[in-house]
């Protein structure tokens, strides 16, 4: 190969690195454009975010006070204050109270999901017994159970080391899961229970007898608003919130939910914490 050879070839393939180089200059201020672009999108979502959580944070706070008067003024009505009623006024006055417990319940519990969105949900774990927080839960829902077709059982949650977590937060979780229980069983038994889980945590159990989810519903029963469209739910309707709120307070105390079911057998809603809060998981 002679010297012009040799020359022409190294300028050729000089051409070709400046080429190359050139390209990927290029493609590199693309993809740092894209960063840009998406760092202002996130911070976009991030308002976004915000405002909503905002927006139902004072909403949810400034409709409580016209939901409690009509709460009270229908509750004075019904003790007939000013009054007798008639059977028919009886009857209507109850509806309103009803629709007005439904509502501030859904209120309190938007209100809880803008807060913890907002991430402005104070967390304060301490020690306690599981034993304590069974007949805490057991004393609450004594009055609730008309149903006598239906038992409500603790199991004594033998063998459980004591929990260093928020006992509120966890209880506010186990509530929701035995009113739903409650709510979906017409006949049979809602069963709690707490045992060991895996290294250094524990699992709550909810199971009811009731009428189960189907597969293709068990996926979105922890999503915000969502209600299995089936019609034996119909007549069952809440808010749709209280499973959403779950998960959450289960993800503020480190911890996850989940959920079993067969339809037509009843389910098993359970939430995984760890036994002992971690400090770094106790704010975002
Ligand atoms: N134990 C259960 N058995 C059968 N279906 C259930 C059970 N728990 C929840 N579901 C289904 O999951 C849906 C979501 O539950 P969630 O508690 O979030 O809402 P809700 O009970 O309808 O209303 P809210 O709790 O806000 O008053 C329910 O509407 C119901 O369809
Ligand atoms: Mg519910």
């Amino acid at each position: 190969m002679t010297d012009t050879d040799l020359n022409a070839q190294l300028a050729a393939s000089q051409a070709e690195v400046d080429n190359l180089r050139a390209e990927l200059e290029e493609t590199n201020r693309g993809v740092v454009a894209l960063y840009a672009e998406l760092d202002e999108q996130a911070i976009q979502l991030k308002k976004a975010t915000e405002l909503k959580s905002r927006f139902l944070a004072y909403m949810s706070h400034e409709f409580r006070t016209p939901v409690s008067s009509i709460r009270s003024i229908a509750r004075l009505l019904i003790d007939q204050v000013d009054g007798p009623l008639t059977e028919e006024q009886a009857k209507q006055v109850r509806f309103i109270q009803t629709a007005a417990i439904d509502f501030s319940e859904m209120v309190d519990d938007l209100l809880d999901l803008a807060k913890i969105e907002a991430g402005r949900v104070e967390i304060s774990p301490a020690w306690f017994e599981m034993v304590d927080l069974f007949s805490a839960l057991r004393g609450m829902f004594r009055p609730m159970l008309d149903n006598h077709a239906v038992t409500l059982t603790f199991e004594e949650p033998h063998g459980l080391p004591r929990l260093y977590t928020d006992d509120r937060k966890l209880s506010q979780i186990l509530r929701n899961f035995i009113s739903n229980a409650l709510k979906f069983t017409s006949a049979g038994e809602v069963r709690v229970s707490a045992r060991p889980f895996g290294d250094g945590s524990v699992r709550f159990s909810v199971t009811d007898t009731g009428i189960g989810i189907a597969q293709e519903h068990l996926v979105a029963v922890f999503d915000d608003f969502s209600q299995v469209d089936s019609p034996i739910q119909k007549r069952l309707r809440g808010t749709g919130l209280g499973l959403a709120l779950c998960r959450q307070l289960a993800s503020l105390l480190g911890g996850t939910v989940g959920v079993e079911s067969e339809l037509g057998k009843g389910s098993t809603f359970f939430v995984t914490l760890p036994q002992q809060l971690a400090v770094a998981e106790r704010q975002e």
